[in-house]
C-alpha cells in the first residue's frame, strides 16, 4: 500500500506536525471547537490575542457578513494572559498540537510583559505578536504600520522570550516588505500574515455605521487575493519562513498560499461557517497530494512557476 504523504513543515525553529493552524480570535481557545474538531489532527492551535488584563472588547454590534466576507470590531475581548496560562492552556496540552499563543499590548511594556507572562506557560509552542494594535503613547499610531514601532514592539519581546516568535504583519501599510525586513531584523523567526484590511459597512436606512466601533477588519474570501498577493511578495524578497492567510476555505486556497512560499497556512472566517473547516482541509490536503503524487508537502512550499506570462509586481 503507498504510504501517506508526509505533511511536516519546519518553519525555523518551530515544527509543526502538518501545515494547518487554525487563525488568532476564530478559534476561541481551542477547547470550544471539542465538538466539531479532534483537536489532535492540527498543526497548529493559534488562541484569541492576549492582553496584560482582561477585556470585553467593543459594544455590539461588533460583527457583520459582507459579499464573500466578514467584518469585525471585537476590540480583542479575552480572558487576560494570566488566566490563559493557567487554565486554557492546560486544557490544550493534551492534544499534542502546537499550542501558539497571539499576544499584544497597548505600550511597549505591555506587549513585553504579556509575552513574557505567556512564554511561563508550560507546553507553549511559540508566541504571535499582533502588532496590529495602537499605540496608546504614541497617538493611536498602530505599531505594525511605522517601522519605528515595529522594530521596538519586536525587540522587546525578543528579549524577554526563547520561544519560537511569529511576528503577524498588518496588510494597512504601503510597503508590507519593509516591515518584514523590521520585524526580522529586530528578532522574528517567522512572519505571519495577513490580519485583517480596515472597512466599514453602511446602514443606509439608519444612516449610520454598522459597527458600534465604526471601523473592523475585513476578512474571509473577499480579502484572498490581495492577502495571496502580499504573501508573495514577502516570500519573494525575503528568506524568512512565512506563514500565510486571508480567505482561506477549502484546500485549493491552501495550496495556493503554499506555491507562492507560506510553509504554512491559519484558517480564520472559514471555522464561522463550518467549524470544522481546519480538519476538512487538512483531509483535503492529504487527498489532493495523494492525486498528485506528491510524497512531501514541502514540495509544494514556492512550486509556483516563474516562467511564462509576466511576473512584474509594477501594475
Ligand atoms: C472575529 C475575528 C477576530 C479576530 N481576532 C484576532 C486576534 O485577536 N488577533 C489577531 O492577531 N488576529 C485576529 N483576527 C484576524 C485573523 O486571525 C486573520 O488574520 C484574518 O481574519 C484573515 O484570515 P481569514 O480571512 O481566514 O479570516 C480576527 C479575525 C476575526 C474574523
Amino acid at each position: 500500500m503507498k504510504a501517506a504523504p508526509r505533511l511536516e513543515v519546519q518553519l525555523g525553529p518551530l515544527k509543526l506536525k502538518n501545515p494547518i493552524i487554525t487563525a488568532s480570535g476564530t478559534f476561541g481557545y481551542g477547547t470550544e471547537f471539542l465538538p466539531f474538531v479532534d483537536l489532535s489532527r492540527l498543526g497548529g492551535i493559534c488562541v484569541k490575542g492576549l492582553s496584560l488584563s482582561p477585556r470585553k472588547g467593543n459594544a455590539p454590534p461588533r460583527t457583520f457578513e459582507t459579499p464573500a466576507g466578514m467584518i469585525n470590531a471585537i476590540g480583542l475581548a479575552n480572558v487576560g494572559v494570566e488566566e490563559f496560562v493557567r487554565s486554557k492552556l492546560p486544557a490544550l496540552r493534551p492534544y499534542g498540537t502546537a499550542i501558539i499563543a497571539n499576544v499584544f499590548g497597548e505600550t511597549v511594556e505591555e506587549y513585553a510583559e504579556v509575552a513574557r507572562i505567556a512564554s511561563t506557560g508550560e507546553g507553549l509552542a511559540a508566541l504571535e505578536i499582533n502588532i496590529s494594535c495602537p499605540n496608546t503613547e504614541r497617538g493611536g499610531m498602530v505599531f505594525g504600520c511605522d517601522p519605528d514601532g515595529t522594530r521596538r514592539v519586536v525587540s522587546a519581546v525578543r528579549k524577554v522570550t526563547s520561544l519560537p516568535l511569529i511576528v503577524k504583519l498588518t496588510p494597512n501599510v504601503t510597503d508590507i516588505v519593509s516591515i518584514a525586513r523590521v520585524a526580522v531584523d529586530a528578532g522574528a523567526d517567522i512572519l505571519s500574515l495577513v490580519n485583517t484590511f480596515l472597512g466599514i459597512a453602511v446602514d443606509v436606512s439608519r444612516r449610520r455605521l454598522v459597527l458600534a466601533n465604526g471601523v473592523g477588519g475585513v476578512s474571509g474570501p473577499a480579502i484572498k487575493p490581495q492577502a495571496l498577493y502580499l504573501v508573495h511578495r514577502v516570500c519573494r524578497e525575503l528568506q524568512v519562513p512565512v506563514i500565510g492567510m486571508g480567505g482561506i476555505m477549502n484546500v485549493s486556497d491552501a495550496l495556493e498560499f503554499m506555491l507562492v512560499g507560506a510553509r504554512a497556512i491559519q484558517i480564520g472566517t472559514a471555522n464561522f461557517i463550518d467549524p470544522a473547516s481546519s480538519v476538512k482541509i487538512l483531509d483535503g490536503l492529504l487527498q489532493a497530494l495523494d492525486h498528485l503524487g506528491i510524497e512531501d508537502v514541502n514540495e509544494m512550499v514556492g512550486a509556483l512557476k516563474t516562467d511564462g506570462p509576466s511576473q512584474d509586481f509594477s501594475t
